[in-house]
This record gives structure tokens, sequence and C-alpha cells, in this order.
């Protein structure tokens, strides 16, 4: 984006009142949760869950849930913790407080298919990681949680052009960026830079949600970007995108972020991208069942 767009919309973004501010618990869940799993303190996990009556509730639901089939039901959210693992935990954490984010009425796509897309993107991205050997799956899974937190500011800023965007995108099945583009003349990458750095997110992750639509030469982004980039094409093929048909054929044996990650993760080229693409339906019935806990409260 042209420095004097990106400008005039962080002046039009700074002047806006409603602004989304940064969930309370957003910014000590990343502090806690940067840091190889291993030594992820447990307690503080439970303390954060604990501030949250409605998030603690779901643990406790989700634990209880046929999911996880136990004889016996969960009480108490340190077991629910345990019972359900660090990282559907995390899970709900993060899928809770964004959806906080803004208000209910405020939606301009639907609330549960945003998270759908943002946890599949998620699930897709860590999984990817893991398997070319990405050495911090977890910021992996965090750049796909949040690389489209622009559609949230766009939802706040501009509620009736988006409106006319997303049912141009709808109606033209065309990718959600593109009709940005033509209708607004910028996109929700451009404003999800500019929302991660006012929550002044780690510059890797704000350029992830930068350059998620167009990576232009990988090696600005690096591998992050283009674990984003692939991932969000994957899920938008695969019944994890915004709810509608894109008709679009991808060859990601040419794709520039494919060829790459090929180059700097070798082991990629091994991978049945077909099979692959098949696992994303497992992912697709976990991310149901987590976005269901959430809207039901
Ligand atoms: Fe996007
Ligand atoms: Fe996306």
């Amino acid at each position: 984006m042209k420095t004097e767009t990106l400008d005039r919309l962080r002046s039009r973004i700074s002047g806006i009142d409603a602004m989304p501010a940064i969930p309370i618990i957003l910014r000590p869940l990343l502090r806690c949760l940067d840091q190889p799993a291993e030594q992820i303190d447990v307690n503080r996990i439970v303390e954060l869950v604990s501030y949250d009556k409605s998030i603690a509730a779901q643990c406790v639901r989700m634990a209880n849930s046929a999911l996880f089939g136990r004889s016996h039901p969960v009480e108490s959210i340190r077991t629910a913790v345990l019972n359900l693992g660090m990282w559907r935990v995390r899970d709900l954490l993060f899928s809770n407080s964004l959806s906080q984010v803004i208000p209910a009425n405020r939606w301009v796509v639907d609330p549960s298919v945003f998270w759908r897309h943002s946890l599949g993107c998620a699930l897709v991205c860590r999984r990817f990681a893991e398997i070319i050997g990405y050495p911090d799956t977890e910021k992996a899974y965090l750049a796909g949680l949040l690389h489209d937190i622009g559609v949230l500011v766009n939802c706040m800023i501009v509620p009736n052009e988006f409106r006319a965007t997303v049912e141009k995108a709808y109606r033209e099945h065309i990718p959600m960026d593109e009709a940005e583009q033509a209708t607004l003349g910028f996109t929700h990458s451009d404003s999800g830079r500019i929302l991660a750095e006012a929550w002044k997110i780690t510059p890797d992750l704000v350029q992830a949600i930068e350059l998620h639509h167009e990576i232009g030469d990988p090696e600005r982004g690096g591998p992050l970007v283009a674990l984003v980039h692939l991932s969000d094409l994957l899920c938008r093929l695969r019944d994890l995108g915004y709810g509608y048909y894109e008709p679009r054929q991808i060859d990601f044996a040419n794709e520039p972020g494919w060829l790459y990650l090929v180059m700097q993760f070798p082991n990629l080229a091994e991978l049945d991208l077909a099979r692959f693409t098949f696992t994303l339906d497992e992912y697709a019935k976990e991310v149901g069942e987590l976005v269901s806990t959430v809207f039901a409260a």
C-alpha cells in the first residue's frame, strides 16, 4: 500500500473513538505463551481463565462435553484446564477475548464464520509449520489466528461501506481483499497492520497480517508470511473460508510462497498436498466444536 494512503487510513482510524481496544487478557496471554511449550505456566493460564466468568464457564462446559467423554463432571477451573489441555484453553481464551473486541451489533460478517476461518487458519498454519520444521510453531499458530484482524477494524471504521464490500465479494465470488480494494481503496491487511501496531503486537506478526494477501517478494516477509498466505488459501479452498464459494484454481507448486518455502525447507517438497488438504476436514470439525462452545455462551 502506498505510504500516503496508509497515512490517510491511519489518521482516519486514529480519529475514530471506536478503534477496537486490545482485549484485557490478550497482552498477558501473548506474554505467557511466548515461550517454549514446556515452560508455559499452567497456574498463570488458570489465573487468566479465572479473570473472565464466561471463559471459565466455557472451559468447564467444554471439559464436560461429549468430546471428552468423562464419567464424572468437571467442576473446578483448574481440572477443566488440565483436562482440556493447554492449547485448547489457549484457543478458547483467544477466540473469546478477540470476539469481544467489537460489540455484537457491529459485526458485518457473521462472527462465527470469521472465527471458524481464523481458528482454521491458525491450526493449518501450525500443522504446516510442524511439517516443514519451522522452529516456532506457536508463532505460526498466532499468525494464522490474527491474520484477518483488519476485518474487525473495517467493521468498526467503515461499517456501511464494508457491508457493501462483503456483499460484493459474496455476489461476485471474489476474494475479500479484491472487493475491498475496489470499494474501499484499502484492504483488511492494511487496516489490520495499523491495529496490530496500535496493539504493539510483535513486528513479525504485524508483517504476517500486512502481507498475507500480497506476499510480493517472499524474502521480505520470510517463512511466516508465506505460511500464513498458503494456509489462508488452503482454508478458503476447503470450506474454512468466509462462507462463500471462490471459484479458483490454485497451482500451489508455482505459488511464490510455496516456492520460497521449498527453498528454505526442502522437506516441504515431499509433502503430499492432496492428502494434507483432506486433513483440513478434521480441523473443520475441531474448529466447529470450539466455535460453537464460544458462541453458545
Ligand atoms: Fe485476509
Ligand atoms: Fe484469511
